[in-house]
């Protein structure tokens, strides 16, 4: 369920009229709805209650800073993957013991700055909120990251009364199918994230009484999207025996991170609801959780893709061979997600007649009116950059609105500047009001930085 409908006719997010709100802020344009996002956050909220997990928005997914300092004034906590991405955490002011770190390529700088002692001159730490504060857990992928965290907090004091030891979660793989695109299988043995469930327990053996950093967590991310919540099952079977196991050799687990990849509905009815993820894996952690187990659920989108539409303007419609093609304003460099996945968004006319007016989003939608098969593409110079291929659309022309639906996940946030395209702005809409939360970028935007050119 999300707040963008037709009526009569016309698409609106929460109380605002796209096609208006296009015209007024340019094309191409990500817009949000405030309300879907936070219903997407209590429902999931809700459906875990009895697990009181802590839920920490997976920030690659929608990095706005606005849409982070929404999520956390419900209480969200974030999953964050790189110095970057902490710095955002910051600057929303969500509280730093309830960020998590994962990610395989952590620098030393980013492991400093997230132990709250930033150690490069990259930005000045007297302008960024709680600087000094450490995050909550780091998940480790690695030895060696293992080894360069717990180095680099005990050069620093850890494990003294003035620094307490950082607290860590390795990051297992539990090696099941997730059955989605490989570029976004994670959990598999042979992925590069995180480490078997074999080297699990020699991990432990060998770092698990570390003083500098303790090592008392798992960490899964199995894949994402993840259609079927039995996919959890399994590879909780497998992570809680590890840490049975784990348990009876001396080390305690207080902390079980089970990662994101709960589906979003890109086609209206494919994604289970929440409480049928929730009612697959609460009951096998109630108990645990209930003896004190900490609990850490990473959404991204799930929360945030059907809280997020892009808004494209049709330039040119263009037939070739027996193709149709509709070039729009937005491509590969605005949404990459079908280009690198091919991967299915809704993608419709933001104002349509009675006979075009859809009630669920799929690929042949059930409308009375004709629909003429095109290709939906943008300006970008490769033959990759496509939006949607093969497309029933209703007819659209020149100087039409289209909206690419479920775009609010993995949208903006892999938006390139690719054949110096400027990036698109962003609007969060809370009821009647629209705020741009980033303003379109310029030409000099692109620019701005080589001009600053100067001897090394
Ligand atoms: C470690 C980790 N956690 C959470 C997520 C969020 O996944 P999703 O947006 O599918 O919930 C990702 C996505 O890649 C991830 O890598």
């Amino acid at each position: 369920m999300d707040h963008f409908e037709y009526r009569d006719g016309r698409l609106f997010c929460e109380q605002i009229d796209l096609s208006e709100l296009a015209h007024r802020a340019g094309t191409p344009l990500y817009v949000y709805s405030a309300a879907t996002l936070l219903l997407h956050y209590d429902r999931l909220a809700q459906a875990f209650a009895e697990l009181n997990p802590l839920i920490c928005f997976s920030v690659k997914s929608c990095p706005n800073i606005h849409v982070l300092r929404l999520l956390a004034s419900r209480g969200s906590g974030l999953d964050v993957v790189s110095g970057g991405e902490l710095y955002r955490a910051r600057m929303a002011r969500v509280p730093m013991d309830k960020v998590v770190y994962a990610g395989v390529g952590k620098t030393d700088d980013e492991i400093r700055d997230a132990l709250g002692r930033l150690g490069d001159d990259r930005h000045d730490p007297s302008h960024v909120p709680d600087a000094d504060q450490p995050i909550g857990l780091f998940n480790i992928e690695s030895e060696s990251e293992f080894q360069t965290l717990a180095s680099i907090a005990r050069s620093l004091g850890a494990g003294t009364p003035e620094m307490a030891s950082p607290e860590a979660a390795l990051r297992v793989n539990p090696d099941v199918d997730p059955k989605t695109h490989k570029y976004t299988s994670t959990g598999l043995k042979e992925t590069k994230f995180g480490v078997d469930l074999e080297r699990a327990r020699a991990f432990f053996a060998r770092f698990g009484r570390d003083r500098s950093a303790r090592l008392t967590g798992l960490h899964l991310h199995l894949g994402s999207p993840i259609t079927d919540p039995n996919v959890y099952v399994r590879a909780l079977e497998k992570s809680l025996a590890l840490s049975d196991d784990l348990e009876r050799d001396g080390f305690p687990i207080c902390t079980l991170d089970i990662g994101g990849g709960f589906a979003a509905d890109y086609t209206t009815g494919l994604a289970p609801s929440f409480d049928q993820y929730a009612r697959a894996i609460v009951p096998m952690l109630r108990e645990r959780a209930a003896r004190g187990l900490r609990i850490i659920l990473e959404p991204g989108r799930t929360i945030c893709a059907n809280a997020g539409v892009l808004l494209a303007r049709v330039l040119y419609v263009k037939e070739s061979g027996d193709r149709k093609f509709v070039v729009c304003d937005a491509g590969m460099h605005t949404l990459i997600r079908p280009a690198l996945y091919g991967a299915f968004h809704f993608i419709w006319p933001a104002a349509v007649g009675p006979d075009h007016e859809p009630t669920e989003r799929a690929l042949r939608p059930n409308v009375q009116g004709t629909l003429e098969e095109c290709d939906v593409v943008g300006p970008v110079c490769e033959s990759g950059d496509f939006l949607a291929k093969d497309r029933p659309l209703p007819p659209v022309a020149r100087g039409d609105l289209l909206t690419v639906f479920g775009a609010g996940a993995y949208g903006m946030s892999m938006a390139s500047r690719y054949n110096s395209h400027p990036l698109p702005a962003e609007i969060l809409v809370d009821g009647d009001q629209a705020l741009v939360v980033r303003r379109r970028e310029s030409y000099e935007d692109l620019v701005m930085h080589e001009l600053e050119a100067e001897e090394l």
